[in-house]
């Protein structure tokens, strides 16, 4: 089953904000409900929020009721701000809109049938090359993992967060279908939960083993030696290699080198945002206080409490052992060897 589809001229996704309790889609018939699905979280993760948003954007081709190109395109450009808006730190979204807009605005296009054909065309077609890449990308991980393996492993990175298969714990299930025994910690992610809703429910169907942590006690697994790799996945990823990931990420990283365990961020190139030279100049979102105080509506503490709630941080690139691409696993010095990545070349 795919995370997110092109269902009879709606899109349709697995409504994340239910699981574990209950596999359900949601139909958006529009592409602001596309918008607000993303921005609520519905569904989350950077591979595949960015195919959610190509599917909005050929949703909003759809919609419009433009009988011209150029009407159409003016429809799209306000659809396209409306979808990039909805969050700001995965490039993923950005990137699958701007290539949309890129043949939207090629010229090639004189019929608005046409054009509307070729926006989903190439909707499916990212979201059919994310579940390739992903494949890639466990193949190439896999080769990191050994025969015993515990694992650190935080937010959630399977299936759910992309189209289908999922980055690192597409590693983990990539070494898990060869037959590897691996163990798998699974830290929960506060606020919103997503390693033991939503990682521990994707290991539950693969049966892989784990456990889930409280985010506070994996320096204490690390320092009884139990750890012997961490794999998590990215947001965005400068062209340095310094990388945000969901808050936590970063403490998880000096903690692994603190105890000389190997740090690897597993991400398309897709992920990659050759324009920022650092993870300075990634955006990071700020998510409402109300989902620290009262996580899924349960309240541990009384509203009017004050919180603070980003959703991200930055790894700087001395933390990060390599960065496992479709490409091949990406090394120091990340300047080189993600921008051969990036340009299609065998790292
Ligand atoms: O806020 P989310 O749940 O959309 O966060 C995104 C993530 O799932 C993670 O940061 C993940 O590690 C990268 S996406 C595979």
């Amino acid at each position: 089953m795919r995370t997110v589809e092109w269902h009879n001229g709606a899109v349709r996704m697995v409504d994340q904000r239910k699981i574990p309790w209950e596999l359900v889609t949601v139909d958006l018939p529009d592409y602001q409900a596309v918008a607000e699905a993303i921005s609520n979280m519905t569904v989350r993760g950077a591979p595949a929020i960015g195919a959610s948003a190509a599917f909005g954007f050929a949703l909003a081709a759809h919609q419009s009721q433009a009988a011209t190109v150029d009407d159409l395109l003016a429809d799209l450009r306000t659809a396209a701000k409306v979808l990039k808006d909805s969050r700001p730190t995965a490039v993923n979204l950005a990137w699958a809109v701007d290539k949309l807009m890129e043949i939207a605005s090629s010229g090639e296009f004189t019929d608005p049938d046409q054009l509307r054909k070729a926006l989903l065309d190439q909707a499916q077609y990212i979201a059919d090359e994310d579940v390739e890449i992903n494949r890639r990308m466990g193949a190439n991980g896999a080769a990191l993992v050994k025969n015993g393996d515990t694992i650190l492993h935080h937010c959630n990175t399977g299936a759910l967060a992309t189209v289908d298969f999922g980055t690192a714990l597409g590693v983990v299930r990539a070494a898990h279908e060869q037959n590897k025994h691996i163990h798998v910690l699974l830290d929960e992610t506060r606020p919103r939960l997503q390693g033991s809703r939503l990682s521990a429910w994707e290991l539950e169907q693969l049966g892989v083993s784990y456990d889930i942590l409280p985010d506070t006690a994996a320096g204490f697994y690390m320092q009884k030696g139990e750890i012997k790799l961490v794999l998590v996945g990215a947001d965005r990823i400068a062209a340095n290699g310094d990388t945000a990931n969901k808050i936590g990420t970063y403490q998880i990283a000096v903690l692994a080198k603190e105890n000389g365990i190997p740090f690897y961020v597993v991400a398309p190139t897709s992920t990659v945002d050759l324009s920022l030279s650092s993870g300075a100049e990634i955006p990071i979102e700020e998510r409402d206080k109300s989902e620290v105080l009262a996580p899924y509506g349960n309240a541990i503490a009384p509203a009017h409490f004050h919180a603070r709630n980003p959703a991200f941080d930055v790894t700087p690139n001395r933390y990060i052992s390599g960065i496992v691409t479709e490409n091949g696993i990406a090394r120091p010095p990340f300047t080189e060897s993600l921008k051969r990545a990036v340009a299609g070349e065998a790292v």
